[in-house]
């Protein structure tokens, strides 16, 4: 076992691996024509995301047995960038002013450069990714599908008051919990892992992703100025997210009535009004346990693998992310 603070520098250490490769990777691009391109996605990419990405990437390779961690650093890049990528294109549909405590790129040079940066930056993730064997670019080329279906599903049931918990998690691990996963495995299969330890590692990545996104989804009803992106946004837009699928389900009467006009005529004046029913309903802890569950499960796909110091700092990832305040 690392210790905490130990844990805390083991993963500080490889994310500052994963921002000097970024920086690098940047730099190349601005000697070149790309610079006008890069110069408009480097706000985005190099604006401070969390890298959670890039790093469990960097993790799952060395717990699969991967030495030489260098193997897999365009993998990790590739999961950063086309995760940037996804969200400039989401702030587009989602109407979202501000990203990593930034304005977006369409806010501040209007939708074509939202567009285009989006493309460019989606473009790059997967040239790196390309690099790497057939079965990796397949693995990346349907999840990358998978984020547009689960975007697109999402689309399909705003302010769908009968959204169903099912239709949630296909949402979700379309556009979150499948780059999780798929990261994971890929690393795996870059460290030349057993299909065991393969499966291993793309099933926690599975499961950390789910929980990533119903944290998110948490954080955006209760969540502060801190996230680097303002809450209750996806209350303004309509989308169903688990907490409040389970209010709709859980309440009735003229509770339920009330509910269903707080969402259909959302204003800010009724934020508290909301937050009242959601803890009335009990939605907010029932979300607490499916965070705590998929954290658990994650953490037991790990105990399959050898213990090693990736694994250790994978697990506490997994914990950190239950607690994540951004
Ligand atoms: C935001 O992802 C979108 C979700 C899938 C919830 P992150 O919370 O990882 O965003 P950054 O990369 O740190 O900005
Ligand atoms: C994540 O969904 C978007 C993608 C994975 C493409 P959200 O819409 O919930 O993410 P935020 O809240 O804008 O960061
Ligand atoms: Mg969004
Ligand atoms: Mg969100």
């Amino acid at each position: 076992m690392v210790s905490l603070r130990s844990a805390q520098q083991q993963l500080r250490k490889r994310r500052n691996i994963v921002e000097e490769a970024l920086e690098d990777f940047v730099q190349e691009k601005m000697a070149s024509t790309q610079a006008p391109a890069m110069t408009l996605a480097r706000e985005v990419l190099l604006a401070g995301g969390k890298r959670y990405r890039p790093v469990l990437t960097m993790l799952a390779f060395e717990s699969a047995g991967g030495e030489d961690v260098s193997e897999v650093m365009d993998l990790a890049l590739a999961a950063e960038l086309i995760h940037t990528a996804t969200l400039v294109h989401d702030d587009i549909y989602d109407f979202s002013k501000t990203r990593r405590g930034k304005p977006t790129l369409h806010a501040s040079h209007g939708l074509a450069h939202g567009i285009i940066g989006g493309d460019y930056l989606f473009v790059l993730g997967f040239g790196l990714g390309g690099k790497y064997e057939a079965k990796i670019v397949e693995k990346m080329a349907e999840t990358c599908a998978n984020i547009a279906s689960g975007e697109l599903l999402q689309h399909e049931h705003i302010g769908n008051l009968a959204t169903t918990p099912e239709n949630y998690y296909s949402i979700i691990d379309g556009k979150t919990a499948g780059p999780f996963a798929t990261a994971c495995a890929c690393a795996a299969i870059v460290a030349g892992a057993s299909d065991e330890v393969v499966y291993s590692l793309e099933e926690f990545g599975w499961e950390v992703g789910r929980a990533f996104q119903l944290v998110d989804d948490l954080l955006d009803l209760t969540g502060d100025e801190n996230m680097g992106k303002p809450r209750g946004g996806d209350v303004h837009e309509g989308k169903m997210t688990l907490p409040i699928i389970h209010a709709l389900t859980m309440l009735h009467g003229i509770e339920r009535e009330q509910l269903a006009d707080v969402l259909q005529n959302f204003s800010d004046d009724r934020w508290n009004e909301l937050v009242s029913l959601l803890s009335t309903a009990g939605s907010f802890e029932y979300s607490e346990q499916l965070i705590e569950n998929h954290v658990n499960r994650a953490l037991l796909q790990l105990e399959s693998l050898p213990q090693s110091i990736a694994r250790n700092l994978m697990e506490e990832v997994a914990k950190r992310s239950r607690s994540r305040k951004k």
